[in-house]
């Protein structure tokens, strides 16, 4: 290959004395996708922020097509071609797509303030042209799905004429066939000699559109590779320092009774007639495509939303469950997918996030025991291998995979009975995810029914005992997980025959 056309060196950076990057090197060319890959907290979000000048870096330089560079702010990185585009999309609902792309850079004639309405139109069809894709400019931009408002963002970055791009964890909201064309897009650019940074989790997709993959272990850099040359377990090496071995255990549960049924729950216009079982010891998975329902279906369980009509029985007892607290009330815990949204006090800290939903129990005549407090905090923290500094850092200082077992660790902390899982390993690393999975199992042994509702096939095949199928609100299948296949399920989860 050329010359790289970002070349970093010796990065340092630290965070009150916590060493989060040591003499970490990257070089990435033009028109080459290229992975950033490790372990929560490894330090890949904030390598992208030191190399946007978003953090100051205290060591270590940065040369963009062999040309010294030390941005201050994004704002210069942008000028020089180099855009992040981030997990939590920016778009502005009420302004139409081509308002959206030229957002603080609105064309208008001559010093009147007047918009240039068509004349933006026409050229952010131009750049959604470029990426072959049809969405119409003058449309509204909060109509989109997040897949679109993604290429939306995808087309900004190139009408500031981005050279390269970093995409942090761009897939992890999206549904198969956003993330095809997500794909599309990228080889297009690739095409076009745009630089890409890739960070993600999910090995297949690295696999499958990256030239070459950096790994980062903390803090440290491991080394790159070429794609083609690798293997995952390779690169699981490289991220984890050991190997792993299956990803996905083993497990010994035995299966009991009936713990949880639904009857012929409906939602008008969301969900309707579900009906499910599940038993204790037993992990039911619950697949189908995004908006499919499955979320939804799962807080009308637990009482964060109103059903119209059904049936929920506990040990076959009919129970009435309108909010949370009765939920909790009868052993069940619920593990959301957006941890931003409900899972977590962002500003709070991570012992505090812990004990929430116990508070009660620990606090004896009106005083929270602080020792039996510290003790639980710190086994949930060593059993789930957070990586905190101290119990007292606020949760959002966390990398993104740590805030989920900080979820996790909260929903333990309770001794569910019934435990529901929604993508309980979205934007988690693969040893923590299979401390997850380590975790259901353990669960499982004691007797704990869980509900695992997920978009990755693979969990759901490798984790589940039966799996329950939804297309549309409506339940399309309930399969016993003894060879059944990716097409069966994805059949099912697009309304056809499992
Ligand atoms: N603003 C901050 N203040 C204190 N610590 C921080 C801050 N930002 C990041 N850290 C710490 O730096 C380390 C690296 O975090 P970073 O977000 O870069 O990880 P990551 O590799 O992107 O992980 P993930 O895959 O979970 O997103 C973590 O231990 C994190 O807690
Ligand atoms: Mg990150």
């Amino acid at each position: 290959m050329n010359i790289p056309f970002i070349k970093m060196s010796g990065i340092k950076k630290s965070f009150h004395h916590h060493i989060v990057l040591d003499g970490v090197d990257l070089e990435v060319c033009a028109g080459e996708v290229h992975a950033l890959m490790g372990e929560n907290g490894a330090g890949k979000s904030t390598l992208m922020k030191i190399l946007t000048g978003m953090y100051e870096r205290d060591a270590g330089t940065i040369s963009i097509n062999g040309q010294e560079a030390h941005y201050r702010h994004p704002k210069e990185a942008e000028r020089d071609g180099i855009v992040f585009i981030h997990q939590e999309l920016s778009m502005i609902p009420t302004l139409t797509v081509a308002e959206n792309i030229f957002l603080g850079r609105e064309q208008t004639i001559g010093r009147t303030g007047i918009i240039r309405r068509k004349r933006m139109e026409e050229e952010a069809a131009i750049y959604l042209r470029k990426l072959g894709i049809e969405i119409s400019p003058s449309e509204m931009a909060g109509k989109l799905s997040v897949g679109k408002q993604q290429i939306i963002e995808i087309a900004r970055a190139l009408s500031k004429d981005a050279k390269c791009l970093i995409m942090d964890e761009p897939t992890a909201a999206l549904t198969d066939r956003e993330i095809q064309t997500l794909f599309e897009v990228i080889e297009t650019l690739k095409r076009q000699g745009v630089a890409i940074i890739y960070i993600s989790h999910r090995m297949e997709e690295i696999f499958k559109i990256c030239d070459r993959i950096s790994v980062l272990r903390d803090g440290r850099f491991i080394g790159t590779k070429q794609v083609a040359e690798t293997t995952f377990d390779e690169i699981v090496h490289m991220m984890v320092g050991r190997q792993i071995g299956e990803r996905f255990p083993k497990r010994q549960a035995h299966i009991g009774e009936e713990v949880l049924r639904v009857e012929q729950m409906t939602q008008k216009g969301v969900f309707e007639n579900v009906s499910f079982s599940v038993r204790s010891g037993e992990v039911l998975g619950v697949a189908g495509l995004m908006g499919a329902g499955r979320t939804e279906i799962m807080e009308a369980l637990f009482g964060v939303r109103k059903m119209d009509e059904g049936t929920i029985y506990i040990e076959n007892r009919p129970v009435k469950i309108t909010s949370p607290r009765q939920a909790i009330k009868h052993g069940m815990a619920f593990i959301t997918e957006d941890r931003k949204m409900k899972g977590l006090v962002l500003h709070m800290n991570v012992r505090e996030n812990l004990t929430l939903p116990k508070s009660k129990e620990l606090a004896s005549a009106g005083v929270i025991r602080q020792n039996k407090e510290s003790e639980l905090v710190q086994a949930l923290i060593n059993r789930l291998n957070i990586k905190t500094a101290s119990p007292a850092l606020p949760v959002k200082a966390l990398s993104g995979g740590n805030q989920q077992k900080v979820v996790f660790g909260k929903w333990l902390a309770m001794n569910p009975r019934i435990l529901i899982l929604d993508e309980p390993t979205r934007g988690v690393d693969v040893g923590a995810k299979k401390e997850i999975y380590e975790i259901m199992n353990e669960l499982t042994a004691q007797g704990v029914a869980i509900i695992m509702v997920s978009s990755e096939l693979p969990e759901i095949l490798g984790m589940s005992d039966r799996i329950m199928v939804v297309h549309e609100g409506k339940v399309t299948a309930i399969l016993d997980n003894n060879g059944v296949d990716q097409e069966t399920i994805m059949r099912a989860a697009t309304g056809g025959e499992a």
